[in-house]
């Protein structure tokens, strides 16, 4: 271990942050949720039944995909210009850092977003929730952390939405979050929530974070250095990647 970090420079260092040892490590750690939440009930479907088998890892896994940097462009980070019109909503901005433990910055990595439109409807064909689809807004955007580790959207403010889990179950408007670090084997998804919103207690989902203060850690601040004036409202989310202070990931 010593020899392969004195072979990296620092960037890949920090970009290996987002790594197989940390999918190790949120695994054993009580801050995220557990396989089983029966209060979340697919949780029962969403796991393996039988231990895993370790397959060893090719180059193939541990340094693809590449990613299209140069594709890369405004409308990707920007949700509100994907369309030839405006989205309908409040528009807000969403921005942070990723981190290490340690609190350095992980530039370099791959952050995307899905949500909901305002009023809480997927542009997805398995969302028949008898809300509006919004036809100036797709939901997903994508943008690369900055050497700060900072990283940025624009788009608007998601809807709370029902769901089949149990009677009258809806939940609280959130934003969902997926880091790439090096390879796919590296990837973790987790989502962003609001403050105040008074569905939270009541989400199975959020919920299943056993810790409090693992939950706390998934709900943004409103931020009045990111708002806009006469624009948008800003919240920021840091995502911390491992230790004792990490962001709550989902299997
Ligand atoms: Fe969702």
């Amino acid at each position: 271990m010593t020899c392969a970090r004195t072979a990296m420079n620092n960037a890949e260092h920090e970009r290996n942050a987002v790594s197989t040892i940390l999918t190790y490590e949120r695994r054993s750690s009580a801050v995220h949720p557990p396989n089983d939440s029966p209060g979340y009930r697919s949780t029962a479907l969403r796991h393996p039944k039988k231990p895993l088998v370790i397959i060893p890892q090719t180059l193939s896994e541990i340094t693809g995909p590449a990613y299209p940097y140069g594709r890369l462009d405004v409308a990707d980070s920007d949700l509100t210009k994907q369309h030839p019109g405006e989205p309908l909503g409040e528009r807000i901005i969403v921005s942070g850092r990723v981190l290490d433990e340690d609190g350095r910055p992980v530039p370099q990595t791959l952050v995307e977003i899905w949500q909901a439109n305002a009023a809480g409807r997927y542009t997805h064909k398995v969302d028949q929730h008898p809300a509006p689809l919004d036809p100036n807004f797709s939901g997903a955007g994508r943008t690369l952390t900055d050497d700060q580790g900072r990283y940025r959207f624009l788009t608007i403010k998601p809807g709370a939405y029902p769901w089949k889990n149990h009677s009258n179950a809806w939940r609280p408007a959130h934003i969902h979050f997926s880091l790439f670090g090096t390879s796919f084997l590296t990837r973790l998804i987790t989502q962003m929530y609001f403050p105040g919103d008074p569905l939270l207690p009541h989400d199975p989902i959020f919920n299943a974070i056993p810790d409090p203060r693992g939950r706390e850690r998934l709900i943004s601040n409103f931020n009045f250095d990111v708002t806009e004036p006469e624009f948008a409202l800003g919240y920021t989310f840091d995502i911390v990647l491992r230790g004792s202070r990490s962001t709550p990931m989902e299997e």
